[in-house]
């Protein structure tokens, strides 16, 4: 991977999480070694014992555990999040397994700067058991895909897949686990091309390096022409 442009300044990203966070880790894993020049400014999970939270702690970042139950709606919740963001002077969202809807006007606040990560090909499977679909399917091949988050739950326009097989003696264990590997990798990518600038949202559409992606880019498929 190319370093970042002279003189762009690596993102400040704010990164919201539900869960054990193994997204996280590999995005942070990536800063450490390089591969993506981005800086986590701050980790917040709606969930007080995640272990995403240790694992923000290990790493010396500033990170929060903001209940949204402790919030009358969505829009006090999200209220919450963004004074801390603001706080941290945060330019661009991570959503790494964030387990709640985002209204319109967080989503708006953040336009072309907020990414979700998804553990299916969508639009197939969009929302939860995504892997025991795909098994219950007789789906011969999954994944996971990286798309620009919109207000629709896994509908915003994508940018990166990666597939893996599904076999036949899979469970949704076994395939959550070739699939996790693979979302390690392409969501420290397209972090790094979006600090890079390389990414871009416009009228509904996703762009990268320019060009309107008609179709995901899809990790197999990467050359060095591409990136
Ligand atoms: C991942 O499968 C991601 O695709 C989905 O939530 C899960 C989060 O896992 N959005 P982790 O917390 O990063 O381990």
């Amino acid at each position: 991977m190319s370093a970042a442009p002279a003189g762009k300044v690596a993102d400040k990203l704010g990164v919201l999480v539900s869960g054990g966070g193994t997204n996280l880790q590999s995005i942070i894993d990536n800063i450490h070694f390089g591969s993506c020049h981005a800086g986590i400014a701050c980790v917040v999970s709606n969930v007080a014992g995640a272990h995403a939270l240790t694992r923000a702690a290990r790493a010396g970042i500033p990170h929060y555990a903001i209940p949204h139950t402790d919030y009358k709606n969505r829009n006090a919740f999200e209220s919450a999040l963004i004074k801390v963001f603001n706080r941290h002077a945060v330019n661009s969202v991570i959503l790494a397994g964030f387990m709640r809807v985002l209204e319109a006007a967080f989503i708006d606040r953040y336009a072309g700067r907020i990414l979700n990560i998804h553990p299916s090909l969508l639009p197939k499977y969009p929302g939860l058991n995504t892997h025991q679909r795909a098994i219950e399917q007789r789906d011969q091949q999954h994944g996971c895909s990286v798309h620009f988050a919109s207000i629709e739950l896994d509908g915003g326009p994508l940018i990166l897949q990666a597939s893996v097989p599904v076999l036949a003696n899979d469970n949704a264990a076994t395939l959550a686990r070739r699939v996790s590997a693979k979302e390690h990798i392409i969501y420290p990518l397209c972090i790094q091309w979006l600090c890079e600038g390389r990414l871009d949202y416009q009228d509904g559409a996703a762009y990268f390096n320019g060009k309107a992606l008609e179709e995901p880019l899809q990790l197999e498929k990467i050359t060095c022409e591409t990136t």
